[in-house]
């Protein structure tokens, strides 16, 4: 069963970017556009960039090594289609962030 995570206060999020944050051993890169918030593998597929440290502009993030680019609501990666990131549930509850983490 998946379970549910407090990553952080909302508050901790800058509008407009995104902040990496250990969760349950895994690197997880948390994105704030406006009163939404994704969340994707902190790692980028690549090579392994610390993708939530990237620039995100339109809702799309480009990890600071390569450049590759991902949509931080789909996990898509902007130019392939065969490339894809893993995408969490996240949510704001009462001014924290939760994700949801498979099992
Ligand atoms: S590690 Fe992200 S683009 Fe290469």
């Amino acid at each position: 069963m998946a379970e549910k995570t407090r990553v952080c206060s909302v508050d901790e999020l800058t509008d407009g970017a995104g902040k990496e944050f250990a969760v349950a051993g895994r690197v997880i890169a948390i994105f704030r556009i406006g009163d939404e918030v994704h969340a994707i593998d902190g790692l980028c597929p690549h090579a392994g960039g610390p993708i939530g440290t990237g620039t995100l502009r339109r809702g799309v993030v480009t990890c600071p090594w390569h450049g590759w680019q991902f949509d931080v609501r789909t996990g898509q990666h902007c130019l392939s289609s065969s490339i894809q990131t893993t995408v969490y549930d996240a949510s704001v509850e009462n001014g924290d962030v939760y994700i949801t983490l498979p099992e």
